[in-house]
């Protein structure tokens, strides 16, 4: 029977979210502050964030842009190959980074400094394993030789198991999964070392919706949307209530002109209606018990915090997303842009 209208849960966090900076970030980061009590900050800005005083600094620059004096921002260290040990033990033990985020070399949006081989880092994921540091992990193989559909299925092959044997007790997030692959890699391994996080946007939609009525630039996101076997396998992954998947929305504006352009930006911006998504798709999928942990629970769990006192209610009300976020003149469209979700926040 769904006659279950009202929802309340343990308030959540994002594991995986874009705020970018200045202008973009004093707009958007209202967004995430409406539905998560702490948010994981993604490191890739122009100016990438590479060590404690850029990240101390960063983290200032969203608390002080903040209303919302309760959100904490957790951030990460962008890994390069020159990345110091020295740097990041002080960073992780004084508490600055929750972990470091590996990007494979030009793999999405400012990655061009990002790890080429990952024998470059070996030493570097010995001293997180030892200090118990989190890997956060762009998982894609990025070779143009690889089809761009398979590259999270063979960076598992080729990087993330040879990886995971060197480094058995390193704790790695492989963040965004896309694939059948990615769930069962997760699933089968069942492993205090390993988890997944998963996008609304992934569970939503499959690589069709990318060309309905034509392209659709805002769908663009990376890793790109998959077929619906893969979509499917995600939608079952949430539903069993594994406690290795936990949300992370992996919001990332960018402005219209960037996305609609001759070469446009990879990126979808949901933080006005994630949480609304996420709901959306348990209670499609009649799964809706395990609603709470995937949101509030298997995060704090692994990443070793403690999980939320707050909580939130939803209820099964329609809610129109809003159209657009000005930015100076440009704008940055959100994700499902004028439509309407059954649910919404008390
Ligand atoms: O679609 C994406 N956008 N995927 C990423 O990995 C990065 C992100 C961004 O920063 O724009
Ligand atoms: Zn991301």
């Amino acid at each position: 029977m769904s006659s279950l209208k009202k929802i309340k849960i343990i308030k959540p966090d994002d594991w995986h979210v874009h705020l970018r900076d200045q202008d973009i970030l004093e707009k958007v980061i209202k967004y995430t502050q409406m539905f998560y009590q702490r948010a994981i900050i993604m490191p890739n800005l122009n100016e990438p964030i590479i060590d404690c005083k850029k990240a101390i600094a960063y983290k200032n620059r969203i608390i002080n842009l903040s209303k919302n004096k309760q959100f904490t921002p957790l951030m990460t260290c962008y890994l390069t190959k020159d990345t110091s040990l020295k740097e990041l033990q002080h960073g992780f033990t004084e508490k600055i980074f929750i972990g470091s985020k590996l990007y494979p070399n030009q793999s999405t949006t400012n990655s061009k400094t990002g790890i080429n081989k990952i024998s470059e880092i070996f030493h570097i994921l010995e001293l997180m394993q030892k200090i118990k540091m989190p890997l956060l992990v762009h998982g894609e193989e990025n070779n143009n030789n690889i089809d761009i559909y398979d590259r999270e299925a063979k960076f598992i092959e080729k990087t993330l198991e040879p990886l995971r044997k060197i480094f058995p007790e390193l704790k790695i997030i492989l963040e965004h999964i896309t694939t059948k692959e990615a769930v069962s890699y997760i699933e089968e391994n069942n492993s205090p070392y390993l988890a997944g996080t998963i996008t609304p946007h992934h569970l939503m939609l499959n690589r069709n919706n990318m060309f309905v009525h034509g392209i659709q630039p805002n769908l663009y996101c990376l890793p790109i949307l998959k077929r619906k076997i893969h979509q499917n396998a995600l939608r079952k992954a949430i539903s069993n209530g594994s406690t290795k998947f936990f949300l992370g929305s992996d919001s990332a504006p960018h402005i219209q002109k960037n996305k609609i352009n001759q070469i446009g930006c990879a990126g979808i911006f949901n933080a006005p209606s994630s949480l609304l998504c996420y709901i959306t798709v348990f209670d499609e999928m009649k799964a809706l018990k395990y609603f709470e942990s995937f949101c509030s629970k298997n995060g704090p769990n692994f990443y070793n915090v403690p999980i939320n006192k707050e909580s939130i209610t939803l209820v099964k009300k329609p809610y129109k997303i809003l159209e657009k976020v000005s930015i100076g003149k440009d704008f940055i469209k959100p994700f499902l842009s004028g439509e309407t979700l059954t649910w919404s926040v008390l």
